[in-house]
């Protein structure tokens, strides 16, 4: 065996592992920025702002109260979503836009309504 092309090789591969590792944690850290990004964005939760939000005049079922029954519903998410973002029912609270409905929200919460039978 030649010595010299052996440890010409292994500092070759050295170099090589350093890359991966270096690549391996610029993986890592991407994957936990986009993670937390996430977190930070707070993911809306449909079923719990129904609930917070909704409830209270939808029924916890949407089974409807004060409100009508949402369960069911032939509304799309699209409709719901357009309910709660742009308002233009005839009655409050949905004569306007809902507050604090951003689009992200509405869309959680349009999938959850979907859900309700
Ligand atoms: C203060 C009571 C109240 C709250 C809170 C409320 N709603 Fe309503 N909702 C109503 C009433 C009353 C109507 C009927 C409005 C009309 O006919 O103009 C309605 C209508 C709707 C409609 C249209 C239903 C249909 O069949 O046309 C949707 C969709 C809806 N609400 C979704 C929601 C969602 C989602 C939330 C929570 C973010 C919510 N509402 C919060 C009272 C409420």
């Amino acid at each position: 065996m030649n010595p010299r092309r052996t440890s010409s090789t292994r500092r070759w591969s050295a170099t090589k592992e350093d890359a991966v590792k270096k690549s391996i944690t610029v993986i890592a850290v991407l994957l936990l920025a986009a993670s937390s990004a996430w977190a930070k964005a707070g993911a809306p939760d449909g079923a719990t702002i129904y609930k917070s939000k909704c409830a209270g005049c939808h029924g916890a079922q949407g089974q409807g109260k004060m409100g009508p029954k949402l369960a069911g519903t032939t509304l799309s998410e699209d409709d719901i979503v357009k309910v709660l973002t742009t308002g233009g029912e005839a009655k409050p609270p949905h004569v306007k836009a809902f507050k604090g409905a951003t689009p992200e929200k509405a869309k959680a919460v349009a999938a959850y309504i979907k859900t309700l039978q």
